[in-house]
């Protein structure tokens, strides 16, 4: 089964995935698979908008950032390039070598991790001033997404920033037969994964269409300060 949908966007994770029998996204092996062929190659427009929004280029080399579910590192080669610290995690052993790459090629830096959302991560607490989860937490089921965000509460200062970036119940990802992300969230879902004692909590919509509106790339956009 092939979804081939071309778009002008530069960051349309999941459209142009061609799934094998038995392919599934919320496996390491199709993402496997994704980070070799079919990452993207700009980073998100909100990431850039949020990191140059909130942190002129002389704070950078003094802001740690994660950024969680990296895969071939999109967006953290931006971020190294734009002068953050940097660090990147991802289930995706090859998206992780592919990120790695990019950076040695770039003559740029980061700390690269293999390491799953929903399990424990191993940096001490309040180790960043930023974490960054772009189209990851709808290929996860919401018990391991609620996990990823806990852990991004963790893991960040007082004071530090998150921006999570996921499709919604009404994406047509979701509502694709068969879907091609592992699920779609409903607002509810997604107040009640970020119900933690965050200090702002900004839950908006990120809705782009194709074809006069015929398909809704629908997207939940949560920033937050912790
Ligand atoms: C659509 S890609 C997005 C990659 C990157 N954030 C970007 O914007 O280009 C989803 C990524 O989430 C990763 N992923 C999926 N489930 C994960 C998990 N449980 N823990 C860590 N990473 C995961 C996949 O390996 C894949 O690299």
């Amino acid at each position: 089964m092939e979804c081939a949908l071309h778009g002008g966007s530069t960051h349309m994770p999941t459209l142009d995935v061609q799934r094998g029998p038995g392919a599934s996204s919320n496996s390491r092996h199709f993402w496997d698979e994704w980070n070799r062929h079919r990452s993207p190659k700009y980073p998100h427009e909100k990431v850039i908008q949020f990191c140059f929004r909130h942190y002129p280029p002389e704070v950078r080399g003094q802001t740690r950032v994660l950024d969680l579910g990296c895969g071939s590192g999109t967006n953290t080669v931006f971020l190294a390039a734009e002068g953050f610290i940097t660090t990147g995690v991802d289930l995706s052993p090859v998206g992780v070598a592919s990120a790695q790459q990019k950076l040695q090629e770039a003559g740029l830096q980061a700390c690269l991790q293999v390491a799953d959302v929903g399990e424990e991560l191993d940096f001490p607490s309040q180790s960043f001033h930023l974490i960054l989860c772009v189209g990851v937490l709808e290929c996860v089921d919401p018990e391991t997404a609620a996990r990823a965000v806990r852990s991004a509460h963790r893991l960040l200062c007082p004071g530090g920033r998150g921006l999570f970036l996921f499709a919604s119940d009404r994406d047509f990802r979701v509502l694709s037969n068969p879907p091609l992300v592992h699920h779609g969230y409903t607002r509810a879902e997604v107040e009640q994964i970020f119900r933690l004692n965050f200090q702002q909590v900004w839950i908006d919509r990120y809705v782009t269409t194709y074809r006069g509106g015929q398909i809704e790339q629908y997207d939940w956009l949560v920033t937050l300060e912790r």
